[in-house]
């Protein structure tokens, strides 16, 4: 029931009006301990959830008088947001905060916190608390509305404040927001996971899974649109399952209702599972005009056993039935998904099949990754035989087979005309995307940058086009 879900999972007014308190205290902190404005060094790790969460911290961070850097010499705050899905990402954080350890030495006044999914597991506090005496901050994905309240104790009793208790999670509303781009917005419209495919951490340091209110949604969404917001992503580790075990919409009618919103701006989605993936969704997709024909679909592994194993409730069959009734309503859509190479106990010809599921779908492009265990995980738990080197040897036969791919799927958008959205400028060439999430680039100028055009392929290298402008 609504209800239900909002006393037990939206942050209170009251909690929210505190912070706010908290907020004022900071600001005035802040103006008599430094004699300029101070300036923090935000930087975010991971994927666009945690982008989001970051612009809220850093909303935070503006209303309590901060303003920003991308100079750690100049900060006087640094925050990293951590992401901890794979090892690579878990060893950057800790290369990056080993590298401030000079820093602070120089500078003892400066505040280091650390935030985000890494900080959610007890194993990687601990060793913060214990080997990182440096840090004067530690906080959860679940503290993040809770900020003005911590960067208080930080500031008013000089000690060290850790807060990372796990939880299954809040919904914070009302909070200020400080975007990165004006004309590409991430919206979230969903927290957490609740489906714990065997190789994954998100479950453990996001907490259950929970959907904002559609109106919560629908309202931020007018103000990115009034903002001169052109793209909006919804995000969510599972947006298909928006609104599950509430009266609220779901998230096809969630879709119709960001796309019935007036105004000159498309929309995307990110991430859906195909286990919630459905035809009616695939319907909304189809006639909302201002839904991107993108497709961003991760099947993991072409195997039905592995799938099995990774506990993703889907089979290879209904995959690929999933992929043809996405292509009957929408010809050209754009596919695109994630792929785990030597998942424990993966076989050689286990792996075939994952290659020629990417065979038989024609992805425009793929995010690969060799497996990495995270701890806690049930996979982690397996037999995983297969050396690293051999995991490698996959990886590569995996990555060369979808060049091809690309290549072949971009030589069939030679000639055609797309609408792309212009990010950059850079010696007279512009960047940007199109519909299908493809780059392109083509003579152009600064002025394009945030509009839509209308750019005809007239070259295809790899995953790249190259076009012109057709006035
Ligand atoms: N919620 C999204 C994925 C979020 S994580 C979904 O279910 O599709 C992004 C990607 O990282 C996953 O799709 C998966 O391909 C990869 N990934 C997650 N855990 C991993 C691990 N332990 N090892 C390797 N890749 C992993
Ligand atoms: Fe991880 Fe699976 Fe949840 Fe995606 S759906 S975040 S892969 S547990
Ligand atoms: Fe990483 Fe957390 Fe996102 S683990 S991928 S930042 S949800």
């Amino acid at each position: 029931m609504l209800e239900d879900r909002t006393q037990t999972t939206e942050v209170s007014f009251d909690e929210i009006r505190r912070q706010r308190e908290s907020m004022n205290l900071v600001h005035s902190i802040v103006e008599a301990r430094y004699d300029h404005t101070p300036l923090a060094l935000v930087h975010t790790f991971g994927c666009q959830g945690n982008v989001a969460d970051s612009e809220r911290l850093k909303g935070q961070l503006a209303a309590m008088g901060f303003d920003f850097t991308d100079d750690v010499q100049q900060a006087d705050l640094v925050l990293y947001n951590t992401c901890a899905v794979r090892e690579h990402a878990h060893d950057r954080v800790f290369g990056n905060v080993g590298a401030l350890k000079p820093v602070k030495a120089a500078n003892r006044d400066l505040i280091i916190a650390l935030c985000g999914c890494m900080m959610q597991q007890e194993h990687v506090w601990q060793k913060i608390k214990k080997s990182y005496p440096f840090v004067n901050l530690v906080f959860g994905t679940h503290a993040v509305h809770r900020l003005p309240e911590m960067m208080y104790r930080v500031l008013s009793t000089g000690k060290r404040v850790f807060e990372t208790e796990n939880s299954a999670g809040t919904i914070a509303e009302g909070l200020p927001v400080r975007r990165d781009g004006s004309f590409k917005g991430w919206l979230p419209i969903m927290y957490g996971c609740n489906n714990f495919c065997s190789y994954c951490i998100v479950p453990y340091v996001r907490g259950r899974e929970r959907s904002r209110r559609s109106e919560a949604v629908l309202n931020e969404a007018r103000e990115l649109i009034a903002s001169g917001c052109k793209e909006i992503t919804l995000l969510g580790q599972n947006v298909n399952s928006y609104g599950k075990g509430s009266d609220d919409m779901n998230f096809a009618s969630l879709l119709r209702a960001v796309n019935a919103l007036p105004g000159n701006f498309k929309i995307r989605f990110m991430t859906s599972h195909p286990k919630d993936c459905t035809p009616e969704l695939l319907d909304a997709m189809a006639e909302c005009e201002k839904v991107c024909h993108h497709l961003h679909l991760p099947f993991q592994s072409g195997s039905d056993r592995v799938l099995k194993a990774m506990n993703r409730g889907y089979t290879r069959a209904k995959y690929l039935s999933l992929v043809d009734y996405a292509r009957r309503v929408m010809p050209d859509i754009s596919l695109t998904s994630d792929v785990i190479v030597g998942f424990p106990g993966e076989t050689y010809e286990e792996f075939c099949d994952t290659l020629s599921l990417i065979e038989t779908v024609g992805f425009t492009s793929l995010f690969t990754f060799i497996y990495s265990p995270r701890v806690g995980t049930k996979a982690a738990e397996l037999p995983d035989p297969i050396s690293r080197e051999e995991k490698g040897r996959w990886f590569k036969e995996l990555t060369d087979r979808q060049e091809q791919i690309a290549a072949v799927r971009c030589q069939t958008m030679l000639g055609t005309v797309q609408t792309v959205l212009c990010e950059e400028c850079e010696n007279g060439r512009v960047s940007g995307r199109t519909d299908g999430n493809v780059m392109i680039d083509f003579d152009g100028d600064e002025s394009l940058i945030g509009t839509y055009v209308k750019v005809r392929i007239t070259q295809a290298r790899n995953w790249i086009l190259s076009g012109e402008l057709v006035r």
